[in-house]
């Protein structure tokens, strides 16, 4: 057995080739998303995209990236604004879950797109008043996430030299055992 090859080959480059993204790529990437668990099967997710084609609305999503964000963002093919539902449909109750739940989704979007040589890049840093204003939103139910950047992985070498440093630098993560714990044994 071996850990699957999408999760493996899965990263959030910050530099963005020239390829496109296909609809059907595209399409698939929203499947992936779409078959995401969610509690009570809220699926409380919604993505708002725009390619990089549509130039007027796609440097508007970028205006809404905050920080370094928009410098190496301006690169991808497309650029989402994840959205969720804070209320459940069926009780228009607060759902606790709705985080955790579009959270979820975006992450087997990652797993899809290496999964067709592509990646997406999740970002945390943006205006989210200016999200909520520029998507027109209920605030009362729906609030932004993240957005995120999708394309296939390109030159590090296009990036401003600290951007590449960090591009270039080996991945790092935890040590199972410092999150992992086995009840049976304490
Ligand atoms: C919710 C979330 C917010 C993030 N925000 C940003 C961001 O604003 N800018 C950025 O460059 N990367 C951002 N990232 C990417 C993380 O830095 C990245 O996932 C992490 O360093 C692990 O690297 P990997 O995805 O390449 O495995 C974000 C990722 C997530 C899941």
């Amino acid at each position: 057995m071996q850990l699957n090859k999408a999760i493996k080959n899965r990263w959030s480059p910050r530099a963005f080739s020239r390829q496109k993204v296909t609809d059907e790529m595209l399409d698939l990437l929203f499947e992936a998303a779409r078959w995401a668990p969610s509690s009570r099967n809220g699926q409380p997710w919604h993505y708002y995209y725009v390619r990089r084609e549509d130039k007027e609305t796609f440097q508007q999503v970028l205006d809404i990236l905050t920080g370094i964000n928009p410098g190496w963002a301006q690169h991808a093919q497309v650029l989402i604004i994840t959205v969720m539902r804070r209320k459940h449909e069926f009780n228009n109750l607060p759902n606790g879950k709705a985080l955790h739940d579009m959270g979820a989704a975006s992450a087997l979007m990652g797993v899809q797109a290496a999964e067709m040589g592509l990646q997406i890049h999740q970002m945390g840093g943006f205006d989210k008043e200016k999200a909520t204003a520029y998507l027109n939103l209920d605030t009362e139910n729906f609030e932004p996430v993240t957005c995120i950047a999708v394309g296939a992985e390109g030159d590090a070498n296009q990036l401003p030299d600290d951007l590449k440093k960090r591009e270039l630098e080996p991945r790092e993560r935890k040590e199972k055992k410092e999150f992992v714990i086995d009840l049976g044994r304490h």
